[in-house]
């Protein structure tokens, strides 16, 4: 999707929709719908529709007035964006990407979406359209013969102020939006098209788009590193593993922080010898999507160069059941040389984390970050809402929280109490790779604790997050790209 900036006047904007805010400026008893511009011709146009009753600002409503009186636009889209009061980057996002997906729907391939001046800077709030439109034109409708193709080709951004900044801002949300799409391109593909090897070929070729340095290494080298905690999964799969190794070394950046960003990248997740039950079974090829998220933040923080080094490790396998699998009771010693007894095969991304942790710390990361889709506890401790998030270091949560804020997406912490840590003792080994059921997502955390040690360490929990189980108004079902956007503004202004 192409991007532009217009400053023209709303009224005056030649195009095949303008697409304007309408809020709820009144109170509980009263509502007050008003249209976010002031632009007298708008106002007009939109008065019947709201006088009538038909547009009410209910979040993500839409309202389509065809050839509006005063407007050189063919039409107007009014975007219910709730209650002005509450209105925020947050719901801007949304409201960006209902606009796509119901004009997209309607066989329009542009549009132009006037900025609302409400309770955000004209930076902030480009950037919540721009990211809200793309993560609305994604389509997860790659292997459907019928595929109507609909996508937004181009939008423009209605906006007045300080040219140069909202260009800035607009050529970044742009960049990120991009990226966003790419990790969901790889999250969707099934596992017998994103094997480990094809995850590593999507990561060297993208690496050497946007100039990242890019190593990808096999089975002989993660022997040879002594990683036996991610082999003992890799060991089960005749196809071969991958370990993805991404540097972003800028110019200038100084020599400390390396922020480490360490994804899980299991292909398919059959559970292994401790095999998952069928019913649902195909969803697993998503296992991937904490590596994806990675991958998707080191392209744009490739192209965004903030000056700082930042390391990437995908650790790329199927968890799969065979004659050659790991077996529960089995005794795998880890690169750190801790030894860990195998509980339950299923709980394997913990297993290629500690590895890729304690590897990114050798490798000279001073901070780090893990995205996995890891355990079914944190889907029932937060449900599809918000995305787990754990910390050894308040500073890094701090950090975070804000990112997080910014690029609009919602992690909820969870704590690492030491008390946890009797639950992942065990008998023969120094550690149980399964605490059991409860407080599984926080035991899971606890596992990679004992990996990360003392480097300030956050681990992201999307397991429930990264697969939209249901298509919303602003965006469809399907891969969501959770992570990637909290995490480019996280290393944007990282500081160490
Ligand atoms: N990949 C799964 C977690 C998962 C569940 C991801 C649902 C996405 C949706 C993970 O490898 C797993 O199987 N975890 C087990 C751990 C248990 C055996 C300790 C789980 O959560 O049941
Ligand atoms: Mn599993
Ligand atoms: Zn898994």
């Amino acid at each position: 999707m192409k991007t532009t900036l217009s400053s023209a006047s709303p009224a005056q904007l030649d195009t095949e929709c303008l697409a304007v805010l309408v809020l709820d400026r009144g109170t509980k008893d009263k509502p007050e719908v008003t249209v976010e511009s002031n632009d007298e011709a708008i106002k007009r146009a939109a008065a019947e529709v709201i006088a009538s009753g038909e547009a009410t600002g209910k979040n993500c409503e839409v309202t389509l007035i065809h050839h509006p009186t005063g407007l050189k636009a063919r039409r107007l889209l009014l975007l219910g964006g709730g209650k002005a009061q509450s209105f925020s980057g947050f719901e801007l996002r949304r409201v960006a990407g209902t606009a796509v997906r119901a004009l997209k729907g309607r066989g329009l391939r542009s549009f132009a979406f006037l900025l609302p001046q409400a309770s955000l800077s004209p930076e902030q709030a480009i950037k919540a359209v721009v990211e809200g439109a793309f993560v609305g034109n994604f389509d997860a409708d790659t292997y459907k013969s019928d595929r109507k193709d609909q996508k937004i080709d181009e939008l423009t951004v209605v906006a007045s102020g300080d040219a140069a900044k909202l260009q800035a801002a607009l050529d970044e949300a742009q960049v990120i939006g991009e990226s966003q799409n790419f990790t969901r391109d790889l999250v969707n593909e099934p596992s017998n098209r994103m094997t480990p090897t094809m995850l590593a070929d999507h990561a060297k070729k993208m690496a050497q788009e946007v100039g990242l340095k890019c190593e990808v290494y096999g089975a002989d080298k993660i022997k040879e590193l002594k990683m036996g905690a991610f082999w003992s999964v890799a060991q089960g799969s005749d196809e071969p593993p991958a370990l993805i190794v991404l540097k972003y070394e800028p110019a200038g950046a100084p020599e400390k922080p390396v922020l480490g960003l360490v994804g899980k990248g299991i292909t398919f997740d059959t559970g292994g010898i401790s095999i998952k039950p069928a019913d649902g079974m195909e969803k697993m090829k998503y296992d991937m999507a904490g590596g994806a998220a990675m991958l998707g933040a080191m392209r744009a923080i490739a192209i965004l160069k903030p000056k700082i080094k930042v390391t990437a490790i995908v650790c790329a396998t199927e968890n799969m059941p065979s004659g050659k699998a790991q077996k529960p009771g089995d005794v795998q010693i880890a690169m750190s040389g801790k030894s860990i007894e195998i509980i339950n095969t299923d709980a394997e991304g913990r297993l290629v984390l500690a590895d890729g942790l304690f590897y990114a710390r050798q490798l000279g990361c001073t901070h780090l970050v893990d995205a996995a889709t890891l355990t079914g506890a944190v889907v029932v401790a937060l449900g599809y809402v918000n995305a787990g998030i754990f910390a050894n270091d308040e500073k890094m949560y701090e950090r975070f929280s804000k990112a997080e804020d910014q690029a609009g997406e919602k992690f909820w912490r969870m704590p690492l109490d030491d008390e946890y840590k009797e639950v992942i003792k065990s008998g023969i080994a120094d550690i149980v790779n399964s605490g059991g059921r409860w407080g599984g997502a926080i035991t899971a955390a606890m596992f990679l604790k004992e990996f990360a040690e003392d480097t300030p360490w956050l681990h992201l929990d999307i397991a429930g997050t990264a697969w939209t189980e249901e298509a919303k108004p602003w965006i469809a079902k399907g891969p969501s790209g959770i992570g990637v956007r909290s995490l480019v503004e996280f290393v944007k202004d990282f500081k160490g």
